[in-house]
């Protein structure tokens, strides 16, 4: 049941993201709002805080490269595109077609403040609908407040009006409280006043912050939340402020994890994505890297420099310098140092892959070893199969790729080629230095090299021809 303040129903909540902007300032081919931050695109940062507000609906405001925001974003919201970007306010109108007879309260948020918490905005719209206001603007004090607009108070310390840093005297300049660029809104009045507001300003734009002068005007009542995360509020114009979203991002993922009991030995330098999830007992290595929908199990051993993405590592298993990437390794594997796992592979418990091995596309099971400076791509191999140093699977043609089979028990000698498609029977042998272009039996010897011939005395027959 709604209730109902004053004839307006408070308890439907929606909320408006902004995302058309150019993003100039980024100097970039990629539109603005898709630009990552720990392993995940700005907007998509501002969607997944949203989640828990139980919003009716959301939409997100898309201009230039809209199809790329959709691309991300998919049916996550609603759209409404704005071909020109005339300004802020000018944005939140494009909205009007799903919000303007709507009862309740609009979040407004930027696509470009990934920092956002949803526990801020949560106490954003239970300060908003605790005071009964028309608007509450969220607010933060900063040191140096320069670029952002300024919230101008009354002697009795009410807000007056939000001034845009390039509209702002020399006074105002100096004010520190600043608008995050968050806003709640009577949705009646949002969508009133937003037909009032006017691009009589220095950049010739049509700024949502107007709404409140104009509130302020009709009297209604015109709030102030201020949060003291100030860090949280930061909007990303430009790559400096890109890269200093990603330092706080990831400090705040890096304590998760800690707190959760993952050893992380250096913070500062280890790269943990968004959604990645780590066990309890999980120690990471500095320098290491770990992105997309990577789930490490516990007791595992990640680092130095390593590059983990969108892959499963066992419990107890160690990845030393090398890169994993989506692929599955399973319990008390060893990884490294310097190994490659291309996309696509699986290796089972136990299992080793060692310093300058490569593999792509395989699966490798239990207890099979490939120590050292090998390549197998498009293999199957069985248990306990043994391949020896320098062992190519000679996977490609130069039109297809074909398969290598190597079954358990199969012992492959150094510096074999494996003409694929091919097979090694259980338990067979290949002799170091053999190309192998036909299936091995079962427990046979295969010998696929020159023989061995030796001259006897040469030397001395060489040198007499010297004379
Ligand atoms: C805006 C606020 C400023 C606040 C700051 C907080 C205005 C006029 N100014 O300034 O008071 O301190 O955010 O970060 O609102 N956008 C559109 N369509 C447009 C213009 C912008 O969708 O026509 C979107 C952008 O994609 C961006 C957001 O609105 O996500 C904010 O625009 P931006 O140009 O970054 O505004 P700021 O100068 O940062
Ligand atoms: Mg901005």
């Amino acid at each position: 049941m709604d209730k109902d303040f004053g004839g307006k129903s408070m308890s439907n909540r929606y909320a408006v993201i902004l995302a058309a902007g150019i993003g100039s300032r980024m100097k970039s081919k990629l539109y603005k709002v898709l630009h990552r931050v720990c392993d995940k695109p700005m907007v998509q940062h501002v969607i997944d805080q949203l989640k828990p507000l139980n919003l009716n609906d959301t939409i997100t405001v898309v201009g230039y490269g809209a199809e790329s925001v959709k691309e991300q974003l998919q049916d996550q919201t609603n759209y409404v595109i704005q071909e020109k970007q005339l300004g802020t306010g000018h944005a939140v109108q494009m909205a009007a077609s799903y919000l303007e007879n709507k009862r309740g309260t609009t979040l407004v948020v930027c696509g470009d403040t990934p920092l956002l918490t949803s526990e801020t905005l949560q106490q954003l719209m239970a300060h908003h609908e605790k005071e009964q206001a028309h608007v509450t603007v969220l607010t933060a004090i900063l040191n140096d407040s320069s670029g952002y607009g300024r919230i101008v108070r009354n002697s009795q310390g009410e807000v007056e009006k939000i001034v845009e840093d390039k509209d702002a005297s020399e006074e105002e300049k100096l004010i520190k409280e600043i608008n995050t660029g968050v806003y709640c809104f009577d949705n009646e009045l949002l969508f009133n006043a937003l037909k009032r507001i006017t691009n009589d300003n220095a950049q010739g734009e049509y700024y949502l912050p107007d709404v409140l002068t104009i509130a302020k005007e009709d009297n209604y009542k015109v709030m102030a939340y201020s949060t003291d995360n100030f860090e949280e509020t930061l909007g990303v114009n430009d790559r400096v402020a890109l890269a200093q979203a990603e330092k706080i991002m990831q400090k705040r993922i890096n304590e998760v994890h800690m707190r959760n009991g993952v050893t992380i030995i250096d913070p500062e330098n280890t790269y943990i994505g968004s959604d990645v999830q780590i066990a309890q007992d999980v120690i990471i290595e500095p320098g290491s890297k770990i992105t997309g929908n990577t789930v490490i199990n516990s007791f595992a051993h990640i680092g130095l420099n390593s590059e983990i993405d969108n892959s499963v590592i066992g419990e107890y298993s160690v990845i030393k310098q090398s890169v994993v990437v989506n692929s599955t390794v399973g319990d008390h594997v060893h990884v490294g140092p310097f190994a490659h796992i291309r996309p696509d592979s699986e290796l089972k418990n136990h299992v080793k892959i060692g310093n300058f091995v490569e593999v792509k596309k395989s699966v490798i099971d239990e207890h099979s070893k490939a120590s050292h400076l090998t390549y197998l791509g498009d293999a199957e191999l069985g248990k306990n199969v043994n391949i020896g140093c320098g062992t190519i699977t000679v996977n490609y043609d130069g039109a297809k790729k074909h398969k290598t089979v190597i079954e358990d028990d199969a012992f492959i000698g150094c510096n074999s080629n494996l003409v694929a498609p091919v097979t090694i029977k259980k338990g067979a042998y290949v002799a170091a230095g053999s190309t192998i272009t036909k299936d091995v039996p079962e427990k046979a010897l295969s010998i696929a090299r020159a023989r061995q011939e030796n001259k006897e005395g040469y030397v001395e027959k060489l040198n007499r021809h010297k004379k």
